[in-house]
């Protein structure tokens, strides 16, 4: 009985340690729980980041769908835009600061590491 329990012990830790980053694996976990929680982020990027939430309808630019991952803002101006500097910059002070749309609100009351796990979960949806 306790060899058996012993493998499936085994086999429970077996996909953490097959994963080369397993903090960006964490990080993204708790990155969906705050886009699907606090972060609201599904209401118009849709809950599967595909830029079809329920608010996205009446929109113009519609929410960036997450699924081609294709980002547009450059805010530090290193000549690349969707570095995760760009991407934490427009999820903490929203895109209207950057030229963008004000229907992408800044949410300067998610904590920077919060950010970060956010940032790691809509880059698990590019497809
Ligand atoms: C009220 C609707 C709304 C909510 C809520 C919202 N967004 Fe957005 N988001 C948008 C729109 C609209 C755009 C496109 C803005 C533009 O092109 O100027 C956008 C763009 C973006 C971009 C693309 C930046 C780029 O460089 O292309 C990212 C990343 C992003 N949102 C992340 C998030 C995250 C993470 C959340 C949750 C914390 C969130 N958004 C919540 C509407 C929203």
């Amino acid at each position: 009985m306790k060899s058996v329990s012993m493998i499936l012990r085994l086999l429970s830790v077996a996909p953490l340690l097959i994963f080369t980053a397993p903090g960006a694996f964490a990080d993204a976990a708790a990155g969906k729980a705050i886009y699907d929680g606090v972060g609201a982020c599904g209401s118009c990027h849709g809950p599967t980041g595909q830029g079809d939430g329920p608010a996205a309808m009446a929109m113009n630019p519609i929410p960036r769908s997450f699924s081609d991952g294709a980002f547009i803002y450059d805010t530090d101006g290193d000549g690349t835009a969707g570095t995760d500097t760009d991407l934490m910059n427009i999820i903490k002070n929203g895109s209207a600061k950057y030229g963008g749309a004000p229907t992408m609100p800044g949410r300067a009351d998610i904590a920077d590491s919060d950010i970060q796990a956010l940032i790691a979960y809509i880059r698990t949806l590019k497809k």
